[in-house]
């Protein structure tokens, strides 16, 4: 059996894992969950954030399955979401956004993936007070040919595998000169590479108009760090909102699953969350491990129930709990 670290994380980690972990039992996966605690809890209980056996088994298994884990904001954290990604080289943060059934939005066809680089830009956490006072603090923007180059070339990868004719690069270069400059420059370079793709260059602040208006037109998007964190989450409202954007981590050699969404203390531990956005990352993940059938299987008993919009998450307008939504999930199998 294929075996695959599990971190449920905090807030609704625990909540959208055991969601996961059921349905995947009564779909009978082939996948075996090798539980690994990191985040808040663990670091309340043993002062560690991450514990080493957490790094051997992502190491021995090559592929996990993250929940969201809290960053609490100010001095001494660092986040382990960050941390991971840098430190297993995970530089492709894909995010695919998508309408789907039954569920009421704004627009009617949108089908697009963002390819976020996901190891420099702007979290790199290169960040200093510049005076005694602390009145004044600067932040460091790290680009790299090198980081630039993978993460765009993954994305014009993806459009030629899928017969997509446009890949569109967001950036700031008309005042980011040098770094975004690089960025934009690298991807004018690989484009030559692709006579059939045609590619766009959008300014990050008119994306953000170009997505509200007009989402229909964009296919890939590919961009640096904290633009593709803040267009996920504004693609995610598209199409229904968090609670149904998936994502994944793609290194050369190890994959960490996660969905869009942080560990929304909001409404932890109330039975509430959506665990539908974990459900499609662990969906994609069965794809990456060629279990299609399986995959498929539960996709499709989920689009059902979206499709009849009967037993739905309060985030979605309905007032089903997350224990229900994944017991008519299990049913629908
Ligand atoms: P969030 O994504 O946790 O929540 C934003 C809003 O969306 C909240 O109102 C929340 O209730 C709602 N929401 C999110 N996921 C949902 C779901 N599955 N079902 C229903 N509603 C859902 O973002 P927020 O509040 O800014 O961050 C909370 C914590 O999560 C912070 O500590 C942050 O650092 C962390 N975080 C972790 C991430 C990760 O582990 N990859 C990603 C983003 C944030
Ligand atoms: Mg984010």
């Amino acid at each position: 059996m294929r075996k695959v670290t599990l971190i449920p994380g905090d807030g609704i980690g625990p909540e959208i894992s055991k969601s996961v972990t059921d349905i995947f039992e009564a779909a009978g996966v082939e996948v075996e969950f090798e539980i690994e605690n990191a985040g808040e809890k663990v670091y309340n209980e043993t002062g560690e954030l991450i514990p080493e056996s957490l790094y051997k088994s992502i190491e021995k298994n090559k592929v996990a399955l993250k929940g969201p884990i809290t960053t609490p904001i100010g001095k001494g954290f660092r986040s382990i979401n960050v941390y991971l990604r840098k430190k297993y080289d995970l530089y492709s943060n894909i995010r695919p956004i998508k309408t789907l059934p039954g569920i009421k939005t704004r627009y009617e066809n949108i089908d697009l993936v963002i390819f976020r680089e996901n190891t420099e830009g702007l979290y790199i956490g290169e960040e200093k007070f510049e005076n005694e006072e602390q009145t004044s603090a600067i932040a460091i923007k790290r680009i790299t040919k090198k980081g630039s180059f993978r993460i765009i070339k993954a994305a014009f990868e993806y459009a030629k595998a899928n017969n997509l004719n446009k890949v569109t690069v967001v950036h700031k270069a008309n005042i980011l000169k040098i770094t975004d400059g690089l960025f934009l420059d690298t991807a004018r370079e690989i484009a030559k590479d692709y006579p059939g793709i045609t590619v766009e260059e959008v300014i990050i602040d008119n994306m953000c108009m170009q997505l509200v208006m007009n989402p229909e037109k964009y296919q890939v998007i590919v961009t640096m760090n904290l633009y593709g964190d803040i267009l996920s989450d504004l693609c995610a409202g598209l199409v229904g909102g968090l609670g149904l954007a998936p994502g994944a981590n793609i290194g050369e050699d190890i994959a960490v699953f996660e969905a869009v969404h942080g560990s929304a203390p909001d409404i932890a531990g109330q039975n509430k969350a959506n665990p539908l956005a974990l459900l499609f990352t662990s969906i994609d993940m069965l794809k990456y491990l060629k279990e299609n059938e399986k995959a498929e299987q539960i996709e499709k008993a989920v689009l059902r129930i979206l499709e009849k919009g009967e037993v739905l998450t309060a985030d979605l307008g309905g007032s089903a709990t997350t224990e229900e939504l994944t017991a008519e999930i299990i049913k629908n199998l």
